[in-house]
């Protein structure tokens, strides 16, 4: 025990990822085993990105938690929910380690008994409707594999936190295969290409609300697979056949076929949402505004140059090319004028001001809607988690309690 350091901390930070093979329902709730492969894009963490420190010590008395500088108790049921169940615990890595450092004797032996405090902060508001869960637990898997000396692959850590949050794991274009057997061991996730596979690609984050969906993912995906047919259906004989397709689309770069399918994909998401019972229906009218929208635009275009995707709420992902941002920002202008903060709606990635065509106007023939996108923001692909490797960057002071300033 001498030589045994007497405190580690490490702080990582890792990526939103958004389907374009959507993820809905589980075939084991508590192994987080979903009954359909996905597929999707991880999102530049410049724009959107989970940070968070893990730091073990001898001296800690017992694990500890602060999410976005608010303590959480660790253990509480406030919290399993919070973070859709927090599965992710310290002692299931902890199990890993021991694992891994029973057949390797020298390892430093550093005490796998120490107890944990972490602290993560997204750098976007958590209220406003985006994934956050998926970049928080990826980076809490990410950070206590780091911080206890854990390698291999995290999917299984990660998708117990929530299931999507495996895809985070990777930068670029991530799928996420089922996996057949019952432990779970073959459901991991995987990257199909790299964060440089398409550099033309932008990701416009069309924010519509910022307020709580009804129905959290965990409760709506159990009802969908118990009440659905669709779902059913969707699962076993649609999603095989379309995980090839986009594999195949992405890895050509064909915005044609990889747009139409997003788009059908999502589509379908939300049509078993309604053939669940009690119905779900995360999108508003405002959300199928935008679906008008994208084909209005495609349709003058003659052409795919804009999809839409959306998650278990009524917020717009539309991904474009870079040639087609500038349009198609003006045309969400046009549509849904801001309200207020006007030089506050486009956010991320700058845009550069484009006028409106008086045929494409004339073309979507929609009434504006003020105020109905309350902003965007512009993004690309980007890369995995990362290692911060400045002491300055730990959001937990030498103390094991949050800097003031994080
Ligand atoms: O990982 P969860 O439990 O947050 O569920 C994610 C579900 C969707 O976002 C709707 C689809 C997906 O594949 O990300």
């Amino acid at each position: 025990m001498a030589s045994e350091k007497h405190s580690v901390a490490v702080t990582c930070t890792a990526p939103v990822n958004i389907a374009v093979i959507k993820y809905w329902g589980k075939r084991d709730e508590k192994l987080i085993l979903p009954i359909n492969s996905s597929l999707s894009v991880t999102l530049h963490q410049d724009q959107l990105k989970t940070t968070t420190t893990a730091v073990i010590s001898k001296d800690f008395t017992e694990d500890r938690i602060w999410l976005n500088g608010q303590e959480e108790d660790i253990g509480q049921p406030r919290i399993q929910a919070c973070l859709s169940q927090m599965a992710v615990s310290p002692s299931t890595v902890r199990r890993l380690a021991r694992k891994r450092r029973s057949g390797e004797e020298d390892l430093p032996p550093l005490s796998l008994s120490y107890k944990v405090h972490i602290a993560s902060v997204n750098n976007f508001p958590t209220a406003a409707g985006l994934a956050s869960s998926a970049a928080g637990y990826a980076c809490l898997a990410y950070a206590l594999a780091r911080v206890y000396g854990v390698e291999g692959d995290l999917s299984e850590v990660a998708r117990r936190g929530s299931g999507s949050a495996c895809r985070s794991l990777y930068g670029g274009f991530v799928e996420w295969q089922m996996g057949e057997r019952a432990d779970g061991k073959d459901s991991v996730a995987r990257q199909v290409a790299p964060e440089s596979h398409w550099p033309e690609l932008r990701v416009l984050i069309l924010v519509v609300s910022a307020e709580k969906k009804l129905t959290g993912s965990t409760a709506g995906m159990q009802t969908s697979v118990e009440t659905s047919p669709l779902l059913r259906f969707r699962a076993e004989a649609v999603v095989p056949a379309r995980m090839a397709e986009m594999i195949r689309c992405v890895k050509e770069r064909n915005f044609q076929g990889f747009g139409q399918l997003t788009m059908k994909d999502s589509n379908q998401f939300h049509a078993t949402c309604l053939d669940t019972f009690p119905p779900i229906s995360y999108l508003n009218d405002t959300s199928r505004r935008i679906i008008h929208l994208v084909h209005r635009f495609n349709a003058h275009h003659g052409q795919t140059k804009v999809a839409y995707t959306f998650d278990a709420g009524p917020n717009a992902v539309i991904f474009t090319l870079d040639d087609t941002v500038a349009e198609f920002v003006a045309a969400v202008k046009h549509c849904f004028p801001p309200e207020s903060n006007k030089d506050k709606f486009l956010k991320g990635l700058p845009v550069r001001p484009a006028p409106l065509s008086d045929e494409l106007r004339a073309a979507l023939g929609m009434d504006p809607t003020p105020g109905g996108v309350k902003y965007i923001i512009a993004s690309q692909v980007g890369p995995g988690p990362q290692m911060l490797d400045q002491p300055h960057a730990h959001l937990l002071g030498p103390d094991g309690l949050p800097k003031p300033e994080a």
